[in-house]
């Protein structure tokens, strides 16, 4: 599975719309139904508009009425792996996203659960 997500991740990377920053990332989200849904970031001339790849991977899946993952994966054209924004880190925590997969842009990667990347989250435990 991780091998699948991190290519779906760069084959996402390829819509990225980065102008202004020229960092350019691909995400891919794993469903409970292992439907897989991509995502890359789409920056704008309002640098606070900009969203990030994870978080358009999610609210596709979300908006598309799913709200159980498996994982995510993440990459960009770094050597360095893509570590996910704390704002990415929260959303994962709203939808408890298990396993997250960071890639670098020779294909190598690593995992991480939630707890490490986002330790003592303001998290949604007691909300149906
Ligand atoms: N970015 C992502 O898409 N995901 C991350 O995990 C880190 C940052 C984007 C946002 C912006 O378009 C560019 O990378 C530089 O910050």
């Amino acid at each position: 599975m991780n091998n699948r997500l991190i290519e779906e991740a760069i084959k996402a990377k390829i819509n990225a719309y980065a102008p202004y920053s020229g960092f350019r990332v691909g995400a891919a989200l794993i469903d409970v139904d292992d439907k897989i849904y991509t995502g890359c970031n789409i920056e704008n001339i309002s640098f606070g508009a900009t969203c990030c790849a994870e978080r358009v991977a999610i609210f596709k899946a979300v908006s598309q009425g799913q709200k159980a993952f498996r994982a995510i994966a993440v990459v960009s054209d770094s050597n360095d792996f893509t570590f996910p924004c704390g704002i990415c880190r929260q959303v994962m925590v709203e939808f408890k996203i298990p396993k997250i997969i960071v890639g670098n842009c020779n294909g190598k990667f690593k995992e991480y659960n939630l707890v490490e990347l986002m330790p003592y989250a303001f998290d949604n435990l007691n909300v149906d």
